[in-house]
């Protein structure tokens, strides 16, 4: 059998199983069962695939077309220009939710900025770091990405900056750890296994500069029309409870304890939360300021939330 016949008879199976990207699938799958990128499978069309590569893809294909998601299968997902390890203990980390990490990247190097210009004070209050917090970390994906951004940035991580990944899985807490050693981030990042947050931060429990967080915030009730592919990845990771902004009102009722007198939140929304998440916040925390930012496709996606 060859790459191209390959190709043709799994993306077949893969429409019929009702995927929305059989090719797409298809072409992920044989790459990763013969161990090569997808470009190296569109390039070889006439190329032989292996019996041993031809039996895994047997199986791949098997378990895509009963609904587990590529990334799951593959064990890798893309996300912010990095390859993070994936599997069940997580969420798949999403497109859109690299907003948060471009935010945080901007909102630290504002900070580092305006604090190295201050006289004396060196990159943080007299050589304090800046403090962040991904709350609901999953696979570590917004604190590894922000990570590995920052270090590129010439920024000293531990020193400069530290972040603060907490997760109420410990699951996906492992998983996190891997996903920092595999980028050798680990310096300056802090896990901790946390409903929203520790009760007492680290450095003494110093407030927070800026708070991070992609957490639960699909309603209840919509959780079962969702996908198939979502059902094999954690509820917990999912479930916002009846109006899907449960987790998120939790964390707005502790930012007045955690958040410095100028620190920022942001927060990952669902695209139909751009109303009832600013009106969250104005019930929770009366007389802070809250905006929300929207996606490439007009969505609302990211409520950023300060003392105003
Ligand atoms: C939507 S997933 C996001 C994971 C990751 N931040 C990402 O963007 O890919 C939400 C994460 O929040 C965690 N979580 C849910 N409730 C939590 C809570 N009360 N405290 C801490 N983490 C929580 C879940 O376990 C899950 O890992």
């Amino acid at each position: 059998m060859t790459v191209g016949e390959a190709l043709a008879h799994a993306s077949e199976r893969l429409r019929a199983a009702g995927s929305e990207t059989p090719r797409l699938d298809a072409e992920l799958l044989l790459g990763w069962s013969i161990g090569i990128g997808r470009t190296g499978i569109l390039a070889h069309p006439d190329a032989p695939v292996g019996a041993d590569a031809a039996t895994r893809f047997e199986v791949a294909v098997g378990r895509r077309e009963a609904g587990e998601p590529v990334a799951y299968i593959r064990g890798i997902k893309e996300f912010h220009g990095l390859a993070f390890g994936v599997d069940a203990r997580a969420l798949i980390p999403r497109p859109e939710t690299e907003a948060l990490v471009d935010g945080g990247i901007a909102e630290v190097m504002r900070r580092l900025a305006e604090r190295t210009g201050e006289a004396g004070a060196g990159p943080g209050r007299g050589g304090d770091p800046i403090r962040v917090a991904d709350v609901g970390t999953g696979s570590g994906a917004i604190a590894v990405a922000l990570a590995v951004a920052l270090r590129a940035r010439r920024v000293t991580m531990g020193r400069n900056v530290w972040i603060l990944a907490t997760d109420v899985s410990s699951d996906a807490l492992d998983l996190a750890r891997e996903n920092a050693v595999g980028h050798a981030a680990a310096d300056g990042l802090k896990f901790s296994e946390a409903d929203l947050l520790p009760p007492v931060l680290p450095d003494e429990g110093a407030p927070l500069d800026v708070v991070l967080a992609n957490l639960p915030y699909v309603r209840s009730d919509a959780i079962d029309g969702l996908p198939i592919s979502a059902s094999f990845e954690p509820r917990l990771a999912l479930d916002g409870g009846p109006d899907g902004l449960d987790a998120i009102r939790a964390l707005l009722a502790r930012l007045p304890d955690v958040l410095m007198p100028d620190g920022v939140a942001l927060l990952e929304i669902g695209a139909d939360q751009g109303e009832a998440a600013p009106a969250a916040v104005a019930a929770t925390l009366p007389g802070w300021r809250s905006t929300v930012s929207r996606d490439l496709a007009g969505l609302p996606r990211v409520l950023r939330v300060d003392r105003g």
